[in-house]
C-alpha cells in the first residue's frame, strides 16, 4: 500500500536494514492481541509502513523533531487510518510523549538514527557539503541555535572537544582554529566553509576533506548524543515483557553508546533484558544503497518473566 503525492515525491529517502527490523518487531508481536510500536525516527515512514503492513493489527505511534518528516510520512500512511499516528518531537522525551497518551507500555521501540537523505539533499537545510545552503543543520528548523549563531558564540577550546568527541578528529584544535577563522573571514554557506576546509585539511581519496568535520557540527547543533542517552535510559522501562528495542546507528560514537547501555541494560543473558546479535546491512543492500554501509543494528528485548527467550541469541560484538 503506498501513496503517491508531491510530498511524498519531494522525500526521498531510502529505508535501511527494514527487513531486519520488521522482522525483530513481528517477533516481539507473537500471540499478541494489541500490538503497539513507536517508530522515534519517523523519517519519510519506511519503518513504520513495513510495520504496518507486516502486522494488521498493529498501531504504530510515529516521532519526529522535523516537520518535514512528518508532514510526508503523514500523508504516505494515511491509507493506515487510525492505526498509525505521528507526533512532532524529539525522542528524548519519548517517556513524557507516552504518558500523554495515556500508553502504559509498548511492545517495540525503533530508532534508525541521523539524518534522512532529505535533509541533507534539500539544501536550505544547510547539513549538505554538495548543496550549498546556510549554516543552519538544525533538524527542528522551529527551535534552537543555528549553526552560524553557535559558532559566533563557541570558544576555540569548547569546537575543539566538539569536533574531538562527535568526529574523532584528531587534530582536534588545528581544525577547530580553520573553522572559526573560515567563518570570520566570510565563508557564511555550507559550500563555502566546505571549500575553506578542503583547502587547508589534508585529503584523502575517497571521502570529502570536511565530512567528519560536518558530523561533528550537525551532533553537536541537535545534541544527537544527548537526545540518544534520553532514549535509551528510557526505552527499555516502556517496554512489555517480550518487547523489543531496535536501534540502528551509523557512526561509532553513536554506536558505542547504544552498546555500553544495552550491556549495562543486560549484563545476563538471561536477566530482565536480552541483546542480540549486532547485524550489519548486507552486500546487496550496500550494492543498492551506500548509505547503509556503516548502519549496525542492535536489539534488546524485555524478557517475559520465566520464559528465556529464544529469538535472540548474545551480543558478541
Ligand atoms: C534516518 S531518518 C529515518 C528514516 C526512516 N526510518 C525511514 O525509513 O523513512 C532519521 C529521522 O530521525 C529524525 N530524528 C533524528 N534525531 C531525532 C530525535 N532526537 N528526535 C526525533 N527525531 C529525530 C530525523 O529528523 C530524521 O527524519
Amino acid at each position: 500500500m503506498t501513496t503517491s503525492s508531491p510530498e511524498q515525491a519531494e522525500f526521498a529517502h531510502v529505508t535501511v536494514l527494514r527487513d531486519a527490523v520488521t522482522a525483530a518487531v513481528v517477533a516481539a508481536a507473537a500471540a499478541r492481541e494489541t500490538v503497539r510500536v513507536v517508530d522515534c525516527t519517523l523519517g519519510g515512514g519506511g519503518h513504520s509502513e513495513a510495520i504496518l503492513l507486516a502486522l494488521p493489527h498493529v498501531e504504530v505511534i510515529g516521532l519526529d523533531r522535523d516537520p518535514a518528516a512528518i508532514a510526508a510520512a503523514s500523508v504516505r500512511l494515511a491509507p493506515f487510518g487510525a492505526r498509525f499516528r505521528a507526533v512532532h518531537t524529539p525522542f528524548g522525551a519519548l517517556a513524557a510523549v507516552l504518558a500523554d497518551l495515556q500508553i502504559p507500555d509498548v511492545t517495540s521501540i525503533i530508532a534508525d538514527l541521523g539524518v534522512s537523505s532529505h535533509q541533507f539533499d534539500t539544501a536550505a537545510r544547510g547539513f549538505s557539503l554538495r548543496h550549498d545552503g546556510p549554516l543552519d543543520m538544525r533538524m527542528d528548523p522551529s527551535r534552537g541555535l543555528t549553526l552560524a549563531q553557535r559558532l559566533e558564540a563557541v570558544s576555540l577550546e569548547d569546537l575543539a572537544d566538539i569536533l574531538y568527541e562527535y568526529g574523532d578528529i584528531r587534530r582536534s584544535i588545528g581544525t577547530a582554529r580553520i573553522v572559526l577563522q573560515s567563518v570570520q573571514e566570510g565563508a557564511d554557506t555550507t559550500a563555502k566553509l566546505a571549500q575553506r576546509l578542503a583547502a587547508r585539511l589534508p585529503r584523502d581519496r575517497n571521502v570529502h576533506p570536511a565530512t567528519l568535520v560536518f558530523q561533528a557540527l550537525r551532533i553537536w547543533v541537535n545534541d544527537e548524543l544527548g537526545e540518544l542517552e534520553a532514549l535509551l535510559r528510557d526505552a527499555p522501562g516502556q517496554l512489555q515483557p517480550g518487547g523489543v528495542l531496535a536501534v540502528i546507528s551509523f557512526h561509532s560514537g553513536e554506536d558505542r553508546l547504544v552498546k555500553q547501555m544495552m550491556r549495562a541494560q543486560a549484563p545476563k543473558k538471561y536477566g530482565e533484558f536480552m541483546r542480540g546479535k549486532p547485524q550489519a546491512a548486507g552486500d546487496e543492500e550496500v550494492r543498492d544503497n551506500p548509505r547503509a554501509r556503516s548502519a549496525r543494528l542492535r536489539l534488546l528485548w524485555r524478557n517475559r518473566p520465566g520464559t528465556p527467550l529464544d529469538v535472540a541469541d548474545g551480543d558478541e560484538d
